[in-house]
């Protein structure tokens, strides 16, 4: 069993689990009591050679300043502060490469890294521990100190810690508004899976159609459980009764926005701005959060309010310093666990989307087709119930993919389009003397999903297949993300393959960057 986090990473909030997390929040409680009653603290620090690489992207003052001074609290870490405007990014040295380079100069790596970039952290522990192998080095820990509109899980450990001061370190219920851009705010997403520590959860969510919540997001919190109210401004909020005591503001994100909801700004601001005239319907003992940090002329979360009870984003920042110095007590091994540490992965039965089907009559099988025109074929495969339901143009797109795909550019063999006998159209494909291959058939299962695989012998249909789609799609070259932003999109040339992970909506969700596709999305070609 594994005590220690050495080598762990935090990619997303999910990378720990809820127990570790409350295992961190009540490291963080006591380091703030010893400090508050001046007792010796060195028992949270690092104590082996350990580099902390700070590695900011992006502008930050909150969470570099932050993981700066926490890094100087540990005394025999290493701080180094990277300076990539002056780095070899600018000669187009890729991600991977620069890191890999990185863990050569200490015993242990800790990399803290904003990038414009999403998913760059789950990429680099990955690639970057084949190096360390190489090298016999201890794989390094990477902390996300926020991704694109991604997840910002530091972020997410300073909020949560906030909340449960606010309820005395009780966690069997929060009722929580998350106010303002709920579209492009990496902080709230995170919300989704950090909420998780307590036992139940209420979560408003006060925003403008046009910067709700993701949809994925939004199903996500009903699966666990959660009870999902929506609200379109603030106003139409303090119209009901039911109001949360936890107020959660972020920032409209206008550089992340496009011309077509920029146009609307104004309106946008004004449906989640905090007004004087809201004070009076206000719930008793509210306390108001922000990641931070405001806009200096239109604040979510105005200046008169700053001297107010409500005032909650204060402490809340300030705490980002002491669960960050936690986090690297953690990661740099000064801290372990009474419980097993060691990552856990996540089991997928690779089976259930390739189903063996009932085979009504071997000698007729696709044997019936051929009385609308095809040429029975004696050894083979045929691909069938393409794209059912859909319109021939779209079947006969779907038929081309497959072959594009699957590469029978130079196979003899022949497609159609049938009307069944339930009155939808259907799309076949024809392969004499090709048997698919597993890997064959788990591509197609995520090119065409719901279509039958005939395997014919002697004439005879000997196996038959229904293929669904599978719940982790990886290893193809041809697919990709669609966010341009995602470090695995050729866009940002880390020449690294894409996978994805079907969810209980059937959506294709990037492991890197958690964007939401359509099994039709995912491919290149
Ligand atoms: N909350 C936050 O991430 O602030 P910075 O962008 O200043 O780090």
């Amino acid at each position: 069993m594994k005590n220690d986090f050495l080598g762990r990473s935090l990619s997303v909030i999910n990378d720990l689990t809820v127990d570790e997390q409350i295992f961190l929040y009540k490291q963080a409680q006591r380091l703030k009591e010893k400090w508050k009653n001046k007792e010796d603290l060195s028992k949270f620090q690092i104590k082996t050679d350990t580099g902390i690489y700070i590695v900011f992207l992006e502008p930050s003052t909150r969470t570099k300043e932050s993981f700066v001074n926490a890094a100087k609290f540990h005394k025999n870490a290493k701080i180094n502060i990277f300076e990539s405007e002056h780095s070899s990014f600018n000669k187009k040295e890729s991600y991977v490469d620069t890191f890999n380079m990185l863990t050569g100069y200490s015993d242990y790596s800790i990399f803290i890294i904003r990038s414009k970039l999403e998913g760059t952290c789950k990429l680099l522990d990955e690639k970057v521990s084949d190096f360390a192998s190489r090298h016999n080095l201890p794989s390094p820990s990477f902390i996300n100190a926020g991704d694109g509109k991604h997840e910002h899980p530091t972020q997410e450990i300073l909020d949560e810690f906030t909340f449960l001061e606010q309820m005395n370190f009780n966690n069997d219920y929060i009722h929580i508004a998350l106010i303002g851009d709920l579209l492009h705010g990496r902080t709230v997403h995170s919300k989704v899976d950090g909420l998780r520590i307590f036992k139940n959860v209420e979560v408003d969510l006060v925003a403008p159609n046009e910067l709700q919540m993701p949809t994925h997001y939004i199903s996500k919190m009903k699966q666990k459980g959660y009870n999902v109210r929506i609200f379109n401004s603030i106003e139409e909020y303090l119209k009901q009764n039911k109001k949360a005591k936890v107020w959660y503001f972020t920032r409209l994100q206008l550089e992340r926005m496009g011309e077509d909801v920029l146009e609307k700004e104004h309106i946008l601001r004004k449906s989640v701005t905090f007004a004087k005239d809201f004070l009076s319907l206000l719930p008793q003992d509210v306390k108001f959060y922000h990641p931070l940090p405001r806009h200096k002329t239109f604040p979510t979360i105005p200046t008169f309010l700053d001297s107010l009870p409500v005032n909650g984003w204060e402490k809340q920042a300030i705490n980002g310093y002491w669960t960050r110095i936690i986090l690297l007590s953690m990661f740099g091994g000064a801290l372990n666990a009474p419980f097993d540490t060691s990552k856990k992965s996540i089991k997928i039965n690779e089976e259930d989307f390739v189903v063996a089907a009932p085979i009504k009559d071997g000698r007729k099988g696709v044997l019936t087709e051929g009385k609308r025109g095809i040429k029975p074929i004696e050894n083979g495969t045929v691909i069938d119930h393409i794209a059912k339901g859909h319109s021939p143009e779209k079947i006969y797109e779907t038929i081309m993919k497959i072959r594009k795909i699957l590469m029978f550019y130079n196979i003899d063999s022949a497609d159609g389009i049938f009307k069944s006998a339930d009155g939808n159209y259907k799309g076949y494909i024809s392969l004499p003397d090709v048997h698919l291959s597993k890997k064959q058939i788990k591509k197609l299962s995520a090119i065409s999903p719901n279509t039958t695989v005939n395997i014919i012998k002697n004439g005879r249909v000997k196996e038959k297949y229904r293929i669904s789609l599978p719940p982790i799609i990886y290893g193809f070259e041809e697919l990709m993300c669609k966010n341009e932003n995602c470090i695995t999109n050729p866009k940002n040339d880390e020449n690294v393959h894409v996978s994805f992970i079907r969810n209980e909506d059937n959506q294709l969700i990037c492991e890197y960057c958690e964007t939401a596709h359509t099994f039709e999305e995912i491919w290149s070609l």
